[in-house]
């Protein structure tokens, strides 16, 4: 059987492709749980330093959560999806590592929703996004509703989400959704760059800076200093950041980091 989720690992990066290109890389059962199984492996590997999510094929990322599956569902069944579905866009959100998106065609709905939970996100010319689900009868139930509103602001989420209007990678650039836009054919190569050169940097101060950035989105400012304040004090225990300042005081060339 052809696998759902393709891996490939270059030295510290792994990029995660979702393989289901037939049906528009949607988001079955099976899928959720095969990426949700791989993400939680992945996430106790210290050796990985950055993570790309792309999907298979030159038409999409992700078409969302899959119709077929849904259509038939009662209020129950429901519900259990979209727990199911949010805890994926959660293990994404809170993997320990910076998780770039490589949004190469549409993203729509639950596709959209996972970009969204990723850390930054880059976008081929051809990327289209969109909540259709209104237009469905439904409400976005993996994190767009919230998600959408704390990264663009409540304006953003009431038009994409109330009208189900489809916009392009530049308009979600200016909205502040998509760090760059890319040839289709730079997407893949600028995601690797970008992943290797976070790659390259002290890996506890990069998994300190995220899960302070990520935890103090949600915390009151005076708690989210002090959570940083830890972060900090906690990256005076590596190795790396000893070398790193005494090779800058020597004007030496600071050397590679460890990873302790
Ligand atoms: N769920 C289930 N199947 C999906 C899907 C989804 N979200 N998105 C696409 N597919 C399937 C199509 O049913 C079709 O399958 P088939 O070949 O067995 O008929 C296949 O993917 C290709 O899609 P198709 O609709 O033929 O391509 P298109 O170029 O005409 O249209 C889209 C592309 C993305 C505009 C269209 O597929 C679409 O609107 N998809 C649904 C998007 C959506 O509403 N997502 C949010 C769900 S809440």
């Amino acid at each position: 059987m052809m696998e759902l989720v393709l891996t490939e690992r270059k030295e510290s990066v792994v990029l995660l492709t979702i393989n289901r290109p037939e049906g528009l890389n949607a988001l079955n059962r099976e899928l959720i749980k095969t990426l949700s199984e791989l993400l939680a492996e992945l996430a106790g590997d210290d050796s990985i330093r950055a993570l790309i999510i792309t999907g298979a094929g030159d038409r999409a990322f992700v078409a969302g959560a899959d119709i077929g599956e849904m259509a038939g569902m009662d209020r129950p069944e429901a519900e259990i999806l979209a727990r199911f579905g949010s805890r994926l866009m959660r293990q994404i959100s809170q993997f320990p590592v910076p998780v770039i998106a490589a949004i190469n065609g549409f993203a729509l709905g639950g596709g959209f929703e996972l970009a969204l939970a990723c850390d930054l996100r880059l976008a081929s010319d051809g990327a289209r996004f969109a909540f259709p689900e209104t237009g469905l009868g439904i409400t976005p139930g993996f994190g767009g509703t919230q998600r959408l509103a704390r990264l663009a602001g409540a304006m953003p989420a009431f038009d994409l989400i109330m009208t189900g209007r489809r916009i392009k990678a530049e308009e979600a650039r200016d909205l502040g959704l998509v760090m760059e836009v890319t040839a289709a054919t730079d997407l893949l190569p600028r995601a690797w760059e970008l992943a290797e050169t976070i790659a390259g940097k002290a890996p506890a101060a990069v998994r300190e800076a995220k899960r302070a950035i990520r935890m103090g989105l949600d915390l009151p400012l005076d708690e989210g200093l002090t959570l940083e304040e830890g972060g900090f004090g906690r990256c005076f225990e590596t190795g790396d950041q000893k070398r790193a300042m005494s090779a800058f005081m020597n004007k030496e060339e600071i050397p590679p980091f460890e990873g302790k």
